[in-house]
């Protein structure tokens, strides 16, 4: 099988009794590793995007619950997974759009009413989130592995938000089919939008793939329309986070504007997720719930305000893109086109 070979920067790695983060509020100027042994410690740092992206939220989420029990001292079974469920309530509480945390979550919960005593459970717990840590890295290569078929020779790809490994333990997701198609020999341009308010593109994207070598120029986000007019602009490929059994994507805020205008302009539009972003018990992307986060976001940059005090702000973190403006989903079973697997 055809791997790529490039050493990619991991956002986690599990050591047995901890879990160390790369803290990526601190990128790019700082490689700031956290080692975390409480599970309310993984709240907050999902909170505050120490760690962020839909997949890599799921894995740390398995592996809060697997420290947290960890800490419950209860010896019974029926006591213990009612502890459990405080940790789990926790965990689940911590960001409420990615459906990569819930999916793992699920899982947890489901493993841990399968043990047969306490101890059984804290060893059951454990093995379960290395088992999904181990999966998404897979899928992410396979999905980039499919996703990249999508990508000819010469293409310059927008992308949006930050979907690299970082994102997504292994290879990224949207950015792993651009780092797989580059390592396939394609000459391949990027633009990467910068993402406000957080700039995942500016900090995180174009870091990753300034340190793999793919040529990367940085936009400001409201560039990218005129991008597509001037014909800069072959493909759009973004990361998502949870998409609805008919194929609306929620997606990091700005990736519907530019779902609208690839349609426009004839581009093609693709969302590359793991299977464990998919949630197929909500209809559409109606039902998704949206993060709202704290107006300082938007207000502030690094902590340095740009706007008046007391002014009104929205910020949602996510927006809908309807399936009808989708080209196709890239997954690690293949490559949905009007939900036909192909
Ligand atoms: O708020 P973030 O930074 O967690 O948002 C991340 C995104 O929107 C990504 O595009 C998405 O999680 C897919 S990542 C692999």
């Amino acid at each position: 099988m055809e791997h790529i070979k490039i050493n990619l920067t991991q956002p986690l790695e599990w050591l047995g009794n901890k879990i160390r983060l790369l803290d990526q509020t601190e990128l790019p100027a700082k490689e700031v590793y956290l080692d975390i042994k409480d599970y309310r410690d993984i709240v907050d740092a999902i909170r505050t995007m120490k760690i962020r992206g839909a997949p890599a939220i799921g894995v740390v989420g398995a592996y809060g619950i697997a420290l947290g029990v960890q800490q419950i001292k209860v010896k019974g079974k029926a006591s213990f997974l009612k502890e459990l469920s405080t940790v789990i309530e926790a965990i689940a509480g911590s960001r409420p759009t990615a459906r990569n945390l819930f999916w793992a979550v699920e899982r947890m919960d489901r493993i841990a009413h399968s043990g047969k005593s306490v101890a059984d459970i804290k060893r059951l717990l454990i093995d379960e989130a290395v088992r999904i840590h181990t999966e998404e890295v897979a899928a992410t290569r396979e999905l980039s592995k499919n996703g990249a078929r999508l990508i000819k020779d010469g293409m310059t790809i927008l992308t949006h938000c930050n979907t690299g490994p970082l994102a997504a333990p292994g290879y990224g997701t949207a950015l792993g089919v651009i780092i797989y198609a580059d390592q396939q020999g394609k000459k391949i341009k990027v633009y990467a939008d910068e993402t406000r308010p957080l700039l995942q593109g500016a900090r995180l994207t174009v870091w990753e793939l300034k340190k793999v070598g793919i040529p990367v120029t940085l936009i400001t986000d409201s560039m990218a329309g005129s991008f597509m007019r001037l014909g800069k602009i072959d493909c759009v490929i973004v990361g998502a986070d949870r998409i609805a059994a008919n194929g609306d994507t929620a997606n990091k805020i700005g990736t519907y504007s530019l779902a609208v205008l690839a349609k426009e302009h004839g581009i093609p539009f693709y969302i590359a997720a793991p299977t464990s972003t998919i949630d197929h018990s909500l209809e559409s992307g109606a039902d998704i719930p949206i993060e709202h986060r704290k107006s300082e976001e938007v207000t502030r940059i690094k902590g340095v305000r740009i706007a008046p005090a007391g002014i009104k702000v929205m910020n949602p973190a996510f927006d809908i893109t309807p399936a009808k403006y989708i080209t196709a989903i890239v997954t690690e079973k293949g490559i949905i086109r009007k939900l036909r697997v192909i």
